[in-house]
């Protein structure tokens, strides 16, 4: 297919998931942006065939492709994910492609989970951030923000890094975990859910993404951005237990005493290793993601004595992401994006819960 040449024209790294799909279908044909979705794979773009898009089929980590499928941009935003050494890498080639492809701004999607799952109170973008957190897409998201800041300053592509937290709407796979969670009878909870969920609906995630991609005093800058509303766990967990059916003690307590810390599995250790990479590129991606799939179903062995441990509750089987997420005691402020962006989120939290909840009715079926 050939790129077409339109000033309004933004590309959408990883289009076919969740973020970047409902970018997608909030972006596209409005204010006069065309939006093209760039997707790794043919069968990434069954998702998308709904509707008439001038789609590029190229891999995020594949330089010249990624460069052939951005020209005629303005604009590119990262919704693609990977395993943490993909996640640096991606960071590299988004900024070389989009400057080899003259595109003019770079959004990325960046986590709050630069700051931790569980950040100190009082922080915001001011606060420095660090590459020695227990789970290695932290780690991984902190060095792909030092990678974007380093390139940049060559003054090539204007980078924006957006830091949501946790990402509420359909298909969002916070809301089909718990639900899932819930029917299997192996929920749980720290503190009856009283710790702070720092979430953001997908379409105020959108609204932010427009802003990050137009407003010309963003270059340069990281945002935190979440819902208006401050949320507990809680607040997240019994309106989905309710719209099942079942009552809050669903949710198993949990308790995070023995939390020390706790090395994260030997496989995720090994994503992050030049080894892996080196073969990891030789290795067909279907074949990666089967063996990732089985290791993940695989039973934890019994914790070695010299590695940090997280002792678990039997009934609740909370992972280490939840732990730290759900001991979480402070709500990252998005004053910042609201000074900055004019960023102001359109959906409040329970009617985005309701409208996602509606989705899983829909997406499930009548049951
Ligand atoms: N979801 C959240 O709550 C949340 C919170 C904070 C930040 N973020 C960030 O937002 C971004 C999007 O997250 P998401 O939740 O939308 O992720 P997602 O649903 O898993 O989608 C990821 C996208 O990346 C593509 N992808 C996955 N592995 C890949 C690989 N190895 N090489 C190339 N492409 C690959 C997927 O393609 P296929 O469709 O072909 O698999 C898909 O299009 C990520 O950077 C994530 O870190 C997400």
């Amino acid at each position: 297919m050939k790129p077409t040449s339109h000033p309004h024209t933004w590309a959408i790294i990883g289009a076919s998931g969740f973020i970047g799909l409902r970018a997608l279908e909030g972006l596209h044909d409005r204010d006069g942006v065309t939006v093209r979705p760039v997707v790794r794979a043919a069968a990434s773009l069954a998702v998308l065939a709904r509707r008439r898009l001038d789609w590029r089929i190229a891999d995020p980590r594949d330089l010249p492709a990624l460069t052939d499928a951005l020209r005629g941009c303005t604009v590119c935003i990262h919704a693609a994910l990977g395993d943490p050494f993909q996640i640096e890498q991606m960071a590299t080639i988004a900024y070389q492609a989009c400057a080899a492809a003259s595109v003019r701004r770079l959004v990325w999607l960046s986590s709050a989970s630069v700051h931790g799952q569980n950040p100190a109170p009082g922080t915001d973008e001011s606060s420095p951030i660090h590459d020695r957190h227990l789970l290695a897409y932290n780690n991984a998201k902190v060095r792909a923000e030092r990678r974007l800041e380093k390139l940049s300053s060559d003054g090539r592509v204007e980078v924006v890094r957006l830091r949501p937290g946790v990402v509420i709407g359909p298909r969002s796979r916070w809301l089909t975990d718990t639900a899932a969670d819930l029917r299997a009878n192996r929920a749980g909870w720290l503190d009856e859910g009283r710790g702070v969920c720092n979430s953001i609906h997908a379409d105020n995630l959108v609204h932010a993404l427009r802003l990050a991609a137009t407003v010309p005093a963003a270059a340069g800058h990281a945002f935190l951005v979440g819902d208006t509303e401050p949320v507990t766990w809680r607040d997240f967990f019994l309106p989905i237990a309710a719209h099942l059916g079942l009552p809050a003690t669903a949710f198993a307590p949990a308790t995070p005493a023995a939390l020390v810390a706790k090395r994260e599995p030997a496989l995720a250790a090994l994503t992050q290793s030049r080894l892996y990479q080196n073969l990891g590129d030789r290795v067909p991606e279907r074949t990666k993601r089967l063996v990732k799939a089985l290791a993940a179903a695989w039973p934890d062995p019994a914790p070695a004595h010299d590695a940090w441990t997280l002792s678990r509750p039997p009934a609740s089987q909370l992972t280490l992401e939840q732990t730290l997420l759900q001991s979480c005691s402070w709500k990252l402020p998005h004053t910042k994006a609201a000074s900055l962006l004019g960023y102001a989120p359109p959906v409040p939290f329970a009617k985005g819960l309701a409208a996602s909840l509606a989705w899983l009715d829909f997406a499930e079926g009548p049951r």
